[in-house]
């Protein structure tokens, strides 16, 4: 079990990423590449069973209950305790049933092997070391079928945070919002080694600049293919 899980059991109890609402770009991912939605109950393609997703870092649960609403069995991964018990608080707040969410690392996700259709994964693998984000990854892999797509948003390296820095890139968060815990940032060569086995089919950099043209924040949005 990673080191940090007291770290983010206390930003949970902080609710600083207690959040409601998905992320727009998992939105896209899933409205663009899975399946697309034409009408209040519509879509331009049925599912014969509900396509299994995995969530790894399923947080308080808002992209679950996304994914639940929508037409598909997720399956949350998350190391907080905190966290699965506000995520299973919000879906069966949300009268959701079809779900499930494993208290787990990331880096021993207990399902069995390619079998999964597609996995997710938001401001999460930039939330470990490398070393765990690369097993991480090695478990993504593992568990989603061939041809599967993930979903990966990660910190660029572009951006920054006030934190003691452990290894390149990787640093201890010393400020307030999730103090304690790891930051891992991204560049382009970051990504292709931790990624290493998966296809690249398409990589953003979202940055947000103030006046002056300087990088408020900055992410790098992957769609992978396994
Ligand atoms: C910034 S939060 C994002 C949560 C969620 N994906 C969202 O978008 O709301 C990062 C999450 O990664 C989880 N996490 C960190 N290291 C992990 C690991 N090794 N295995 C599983 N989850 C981990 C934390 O507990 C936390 O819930």
């Amino acid at each position: 079990m990673s080191h940090f899980v007291d770290a983010w059991n206390a930003s949970y109890v902080r609710r600083e990423n207690t959040l409601f609402y998905p992320s727009e770009a998992v939105v896209a991912f899933v409205n663009k590449n899975i399946r697309r939605r034409i009408g209040h109950d519509r879509f331009d393609r049925e599912f014969a069973s509900p396509p299994r997703v995995l969530d790894l870092g399923s947080g308080a649960g808002r992209h679950l209950r996304f994914l639940c609403e929508n037409g598909y069995h997720p399956i949350g991964i998350e190391l907080s305790s905190e966290a699965c018990k506000q995520a299973r608080a919000l879906l069966s707040h949300s009268g959701l049933s079809d779900f499930e969410i494993h208290e787990s690392d990331g880096g021993r996700i207990p399902i069995a092997d390619a079998s999964v259709d597609y996995a997710i994964s938001v401001a999460t693998f930039d939330s470990m070391t490398r070393l765990d984000a690369a097993s991480s990854a090695a478990e993504v892999y593992r568990t989603l079928k061939d041809g599967g797509l993930f979903y990966v948003d990660l910190i660029s390296d572009t951006s920054a945070r006030s934190g003691q820095e452990l290894a390149k890139g990787e640093f201890l968060i010393d400020e307030a919002h999730e103090h304690g815990t790891v930051q891992l940032f991204y560049d382009k060569d970051d990504i292709d080694s931790v990624f290493a086995a998966f296809k690249l089919r398409s990589r953003r950099l979202h940055q947000v600049l103030d006046d002056q043209g300087r990088v408020l924040s900055a992410r790098w949005e992957c769609v992978f293919e396994k």
